[in-house]
């Protein structure tokens, strides 16, 4: 089969690694990938935002299966016109996006279908956020509606910084058009883990729970970012806890979807916050989650293609889905001023000098005319160990990335010290 993946980032390096080892592939397409994927691919010089361009490019390449990375194509409607087409594509149309797309969607189904999550209030009007906010506790959460490259959270810890936040999304338009509403949420505390399943729209097939770090520092210092690191599984993510998440979130909001006349194929991804009562909804994203995908698809045994095919074709529950018992962490290599602006074009020495069994899935990278690799992104490279235990993995993963260099790069060095391991 001729395969295309969507997208540019560690995410998607990582899924190309995984279909080409895959029986079932024949060429591998990405677009527009990075230095790390054309090495096992051919790059396609195309916006993964620009969805007349991409579908064009799979019918020339003869694609027979796609697989999208990011969302913003997925709520763009990249399903919808490459399926119009007749080329199966793995992940959720546009009305199912919205999962995502939205979060006062995913709000509003949540409160329908009583699925746990924290309480909010949306508005359209800065005036009535505003009398809202002066009379809500802090901290408290607010949120973009729409889709804001990570950014549209903000937990304000004052009134001043809550009134700045809906300031700069309703009046200044930070986010554009994704702040034409707000959600003003409570702000829950508990350990914080994404739980991802595979769904053809009736049957759930849940992946290896995974904990990332979202902040910039060490200690969960510093500004929000893309992620920094990742671990998998997730220690406190016991099987019983998963089956409780399985019961009373994924299963339920598969259902709620289909009922509202959006069937949900592809990745359902949960940000929970296990909370004293219970594990609550974050956000739902509608794809792979990233730093999540660099930990979780190096522990899966079974052949990701059957799977792509198994969602695509409604037939999920025919295939039993394999998963290693090996713990897997990935640590970010970041540009110097990341995630605020940043410079690139510094060769990256080293990347020939990992051992065998270290992963190194590229972000931020391209090669210059001599072949050399550079940086081009804020997030450079996800470099991942597997181990028996957390700390063999951690261990790998530090060992390799002191034989790995560019100008300015910075990486936290505290993800996946497992407390009770350390
Ligand atoms: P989201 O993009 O909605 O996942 O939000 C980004 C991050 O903000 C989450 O991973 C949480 O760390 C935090 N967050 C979002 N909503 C809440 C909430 N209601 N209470 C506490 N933290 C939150
Ligand atoms: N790791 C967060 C995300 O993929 O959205």
């Amino acid at each position: 089969m001729n395969i295309l993946i969507i997208g540019n980032g560690a995410r998607e390096h990582t899924l190309a690694w995984k279909i080409s080892q895959s029986t079932k592939t024949d060429k591998l397409f990405v677009a527009p990938g990075n230095a790390g994927t054309s090495a096992l691919a051919q790059n396609l010089p195309i916006s993964a935002e620009d969805v007349p361009a991409l579908t064009k490019a799979a019918q020339e390449n003869k694609i027979d299966l796609v697989m999208v990375g990011p969302e913003v194509p997925l709520t763009k409607g990249i399903v919808d016109a490459l399926t119009e087409i007749g080329i199966p594509t793995f992940g959720p149309q546009k009305g199912a996006a919205q999962i995502e797309g939205s979060k006062v969607f995913a709000k509003e189904l949540m409160f329908k279908y009583g699925i746990p999550c924290a309480r909010s209030a949306t508005f359209t009007s800065f005036e009535e956020a505003l009398n809202y906010v002066k009379q809500q506790p802090i901290p408290m959460v607010i949120k973009a509606d729409g889709l804001a490259a990570g950014k549209g959270v903000i937990i304000a810890t004052s009134q001043e910084q809550a009134i700045q936040a809906l300031s700069d999304i309703m009046q200044k338009k930070a986010f554009g058009e994704a702040g034409d509403k707000v959600l003003v949420e409570e702000c829950l505390v508990g350990r914080e883990a994404s739980l991802l399943a595979f769904t053809d729209g009736k049957t759930l097939s849940p992946m290896v729970p995974a904990c990332d770090y979202k902040r910039a520092l060490d200690g969960d210092q510093g500004l929000n970012t893309g992620g920094m690191g990742c671990y998998s599984p997730s220690e406190f993510f016991t099987p019983e806890l998963r089956e409780q998440v399985m019961g009373t979130v994924m299963k339920p909001t598969i259902e709620a979807m289909a009922k509202e006349g959006y069937p949900f194929k592809g990745i359902l991804y949960a940000g929970l916050m296990m909370t004293a009562d219970g594990p609550k909804v974050l956000e739902f994203n509608a794809r792979f989650g990233d730093p999540e995908t660099q930990v979780i698809l190096p522990l899966l045994k079974t052949d990701i293609v059957d799977i792509m095919q198994a969602v695509i074709d409604d037939n999920l529950s025919q295939i039993n889905i394999e998963w290693s018992d090996d713990a897997c962490v990935g640590v970010v290599l970041a540009a110097d001023e990341y995630p605020e602006s940043y410079q690139k074009g510094f060769p990256i020495s080293g990347l020939s000098d990992v051992d065998e069994d270290a992963l190194v899935f590229h972000a931020g990278t391209d090669s210059d005319t001599n072949g050399q690799v550079i940086t081009s992104g804020g997030r450079v490279l996800t470099v991942v160990g597997k181990g028996q235990d957390y700390s063999s993995a951690r261990e790998k993963v530090y060992q390799n990335i002191s034989r790995i260099n560019f100008e300015g790069c910075r990486y936290r060095t505290d993800i996946a010290i497992i407390k009770s391991q350390s």
